[in-house]
């Protein structure tokens, strides 16, 4: 058995390198398994791979990483500070909605990475993610709430790729992730707090 104390994030990318579990292998150039601290203290979940980043290995580096960067910048959260990954590690063909069999073949992946970053944050960005970790219907009636599950917290917000084509959800992204950077910060003060008393 595998437990978090013998497991890692480099044996988890590894794997998932080389990862023949579902049909979607067939068709990467680069599966993506996600990156950044193991400290981290909020993990963005997106929705796959796109081009960009089926090129590079790496998650969020095309127009939607684009979007993202500036917007982890606006909030003030570094992204060397974060761990960003996606609900499928490999790019799904033209881009479209990963299918269940494929979520479901790469969870354990997710699970795993989770269980040793325990993130005091899970970021969702967008429908994809949403529906997938918490059965969640409509990302924009929920944006900007944190929900709670099984004892982990959840922010939910929207996919960066929706504003490339609609710019006024650029705005809605960024106040929402200042608001995420705020309650982040609010809890190491109360926390610090604790402490010293
Ligand atoms: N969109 C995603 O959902 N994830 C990425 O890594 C890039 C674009
Ligand atoms: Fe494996 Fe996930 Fe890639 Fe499917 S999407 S091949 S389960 S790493």
């Amino acid at each position: 058995m595998t437990g978090p104390a013998e497991d890692s994030l480099e044996k988890i990318a590894a794997e998932v390198r080389g990862c023949p579990l579902c049909k979607l292998a067939r068709t990467r150039k680069n599966a993506v398994p996600g990156e950044g601290q193991l400290a981290a203290k909020i993990m963005f979940i997106g929705e796959a791979p796109g081009r960009s980043e089926d090129e590079k290995g790496r998650p969020f580096v095309g127009a939607a990483g684009r979007i993202l960067d500036d917007m982890l910048k606006k909030a003030g959260i570094e992204r060397s500070q974060v761990f960003i990954t996606n609900v499928v590690k490999c790019r799904p063909p033209n881009n479209r909605v990963p299918e269940e069999d494929e979520a479901v073949a790469c969870r354990p992946y997710l699970d795993r990475q989770i269980a040793i970053i325990r993130p005091k944050v899970i970021c969702i960005l967008g429908k994809t993610a949403y529906s997938s970790l918490l059965g969640g219907n409509s990302i924009t009636a929920n944006r900007g709430k944190i929900v709670e599950k099984a004892g982990q917290k959840y922010f939910l917000t929207i996919h960066p790729a929706a504003a490339i084509y609609n710019r006024s959800l650029l705005s809605v992204l960024e106040a929402d992730l200042k608001k995420l950077a705020k309650e982040i910060k609010d809890k190491k003060e109360k926390s610090s707090l604790e402490n010293y008393l």
